[in-house]
């Protein structure tokens, strides 16, 4: 578990690499000078719309509450948003609330005096002194005990803190960028959090939607940790089988972003060859396709609507050609597979395959002797909804 560390956000594209493997060793409280990954992968237009409003977001010195399942990229978001804003020169510190003890937290926050408790043999300065003119990052806010919710909305109303043991308030400047996997208006709701401390937070949002909800990220977000993972392992260029594509787009990928991570990873380790198959990636469960495809259609429909301006002569058969012919390589020339593939009859199939050219010269004939009638027929019977009629 990620527990107190502080990174700087100011990496090489060499560190990146190494801090992605090298974050989950990280345990310790220490001014760590490890650095996450900076790169950010945002190809599906929810994330995008996402990205925007982030940018829209970090300038200001507002509060910011993050909200997302485990591993939908929180912390990344808030160390984006710091990098944004005028304090990205400052400390970004990241304290993750549950694993602190509720009887050491006040200390960490805020800090101690010499001797005010057991063990206390020195004075120690709290992270918001450490992040003073930079930016906090509570993950885990949901967890915090009542009673130091309490202290932390009177330090956010007073921008000052005071240490254990001491009396003296110290200023403070500190940006805070909370998270939560949890619905903090149900907590509010059932006591577990304070109404104003939720408030508080609650000046910009930023909702973080699972990995599933956006699945024009996966092969994008699979291919970064692909380079990522591969380069750091030694390995020469290694790519996704069409197959394994398909694989990790239907899967729900209830772990998110950090899921998928640990999944390329784990694969890049069994993997044989210079391609991934999907035997590689130990996925709990694929989910068979029930409700149609998951991947978004948006950018198949701008291609068919630009193809539609241009409006060549035969274009329907443009079209069908084209779905024929990817189908027909994805499934490797296997004309089984490729019926299956796309629910049609394997003799619609051949049909489609010799009149577009792609059927072997032996068996060509053999598909000749098919009439267009003999295949309407034929489909309308087995699957009335896919046949074309005109
Ligand atoms: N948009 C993104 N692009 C690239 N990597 C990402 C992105 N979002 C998350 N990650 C990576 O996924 C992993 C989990 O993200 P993290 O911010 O720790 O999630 P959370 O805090 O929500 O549990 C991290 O290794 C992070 O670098
Ligand atoms: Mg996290």
């Amino acid at each position: 578990m990620d527990t107190l560390l502080v990174r700087n956000l100011t990496s090489t594209k060499e560190e990146d690499a190494s801090t992605l493997l090298a974050f989950d060793e990280l345990e310790s409280r220490s001014l760590s000078l490890s650095v996450r990954a900076t790169a950010l992968v945002f190809e599906d237009p929810v994330s995008r719309r996402l990205l925007e409003q982030i940018e829209r977001i970090a300038p200001s010195d507002a509060t910011v509450l993050i909200i997302g399942e485990t591993g939908t990229g929180k912390e990344l978001v808030a160390r984006h948003v710091h990098a944004l804003s005028k304090r990205s020169n400052n400390i970004f510190g990241a304290i993750n609330c549950a694993a602190l003890s509720e009887n050491l937290i006040e200390s960490e926050l805020f800090g101690h005096e010499k001797g005010s408790f057991t063990g206390a043999f020195t004075s120690k300065d709290g992270w918001f002194e450490t992040a003073n003119k930079g930016s906090l990052f509570l993950d885990e806010v949901g967890d915090l005990p009542l009673g130091m919710q309490a202290k932390l909305l009177r330090v956010l109303q007073e921008r000052e803190v005071v240490k254990v043991g001491s009396r003296q308030p110290v200023p403070v400047d500190v940006r805070i960028i909370a998270a939560t996997n949890v619905n903090l208006e149900e907590a509010v709701a059932a006591s577990h959090f304070r109404a104003d401390l939720y408030y508080r937070f609650n000046v910009a949002t930023i909702q973080l939607s699972p990995l599933r909800e956006r699945p024009g990220d996966i092969l994008p977000l699979a291919r970064h940790f692909l380079k990522i993972y591969g380069t750091r392992l030694g390995y020469g260029e290694i790519k996704l089988s069409p197959a394994t594509e398909l694989t990790l787009l239907n899967y729900d990928w209830p772990g998110n972003i950090r899921e998928l991570e640990n999944a390329v990873h784990r694969a890049l380790l069994v993997c044989p060859g210079n391609r991934l198959r999907p035997e590689d990636f130990k996925l709990s469960g694929v989910r068979a396709l029930e409700h149609g495809p998951l991947v978004s259609t948006t950018s198949l429909e701008s291609a068919l609507q630009r193809l539609c301006e241009q409006a060549p002569p035969k274009l329907f058969e443009i079209i069908e050609e084209a779905v024929i012919r990817t189908a027909f390589d994805f499934c490797e020339e296997n004309q089984v597979q490729t019926a299956r593939l796309l629910d049609i009859s394997r003799n619609v199939l051949r049909h489609k395959l010799g009149l577009y050219g792609m059927l072997p010269h032996a068996q060509k004939k053999q598909s000749d002797a098919y009439s267009d009638a003999e295949i309407r027929r034929e489909g309308l019977a087995q699957q009335p909804q896919k046949v074309y009629t005109d």
